[in-house]
């Protein structure tokens, strides 16, 4: 597959396969999201992989986040709706948690999350090349939680931003056909 073609076909996959994900096939992606382009070299991408066992303190982590923003949640919320992002990582062979280095100014946290995104793109066509299915999500908990049980359980600052968890598998579903605005409508030509 070259790279036009895995940047049109890929899609994210919502339906993962309950199979292990070779390491050596996460390798490759994360070796290739390391060449994404980044203002003055800061590299501010870090990776977090959890596979097996591990998933269960990433998903009480999210669990927790959940807690935090919503302190009065009922015990069938935290069951329900607060256990949805959990339930995700523990169905997904693989999750990889993608976050961004603070900056030494405004501009450079900005950048370095442009950054970060572009790496964390890298990883999702790396996936979709070597035949994974890939999900970049956040939400809830990610953003907003006063207090962090993922960036806690990572040992990341409280200032590091969280871009992405990628859920990872093979696909057990067809992709659903895309939808884009065409390029047309978005583009002014100047010549
Ligand atoms: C920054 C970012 C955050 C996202 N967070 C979520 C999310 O929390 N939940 C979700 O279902 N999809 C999330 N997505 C994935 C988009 O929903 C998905 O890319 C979009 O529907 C287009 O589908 P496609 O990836 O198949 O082209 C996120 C994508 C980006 C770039």
């Amino acid at each position: 597959m070259d790279a036009l073609e895995a940047m049109r076909t890929r899609r994210s996959i919502a339906k993962l396969r309950n199979a292990p994900v070779p390491r050596e096939l996460i390798e490759q992606a994360l070796a290739v999201a390391v060449w994404a382009p980044n203002h003055k070299h800061t590299e501010p991408w870090r990776f977090f992989v959890f596979s097996g066992d591990s998933r269960q303190k990433l998903a009480d982590a999210f669990a927790e986040n959940y807690k935090l923003d919503h302190p009065d949640a009922s015990a069938e919320e935290l069951a329900g709706p607060g256990h949805k992002t959990a339930n995700r990582v523990l169905a997904a062979p693989v999750t990889i948690v993608v976050t961004s280095d603070v900056g030494r100014s405004e501009m450079e946290t900005l950048e370095n999350y442009a950054a970060t995104a572009v790496a964390t793109e890298h990883i999702l066509l790396a996936a979709h090349a070597l035949g994974l299915g890939a999900y970049w999500r956040t939400g809830e908990g990610v953003y907003t939680a006063p207090r962090n049980a993922v960036k806690e359980l990572l040992n990341v600052p409280e200032s590091a931003q969280i871009v992405a968890f990628l859920l990872i598998g093979y696909p057990d579903t067809e992709a659903k056909a895309g939808q884009r605005i065409p390029y047309i409508e978005k583009t002014q030509w100047f010549e």
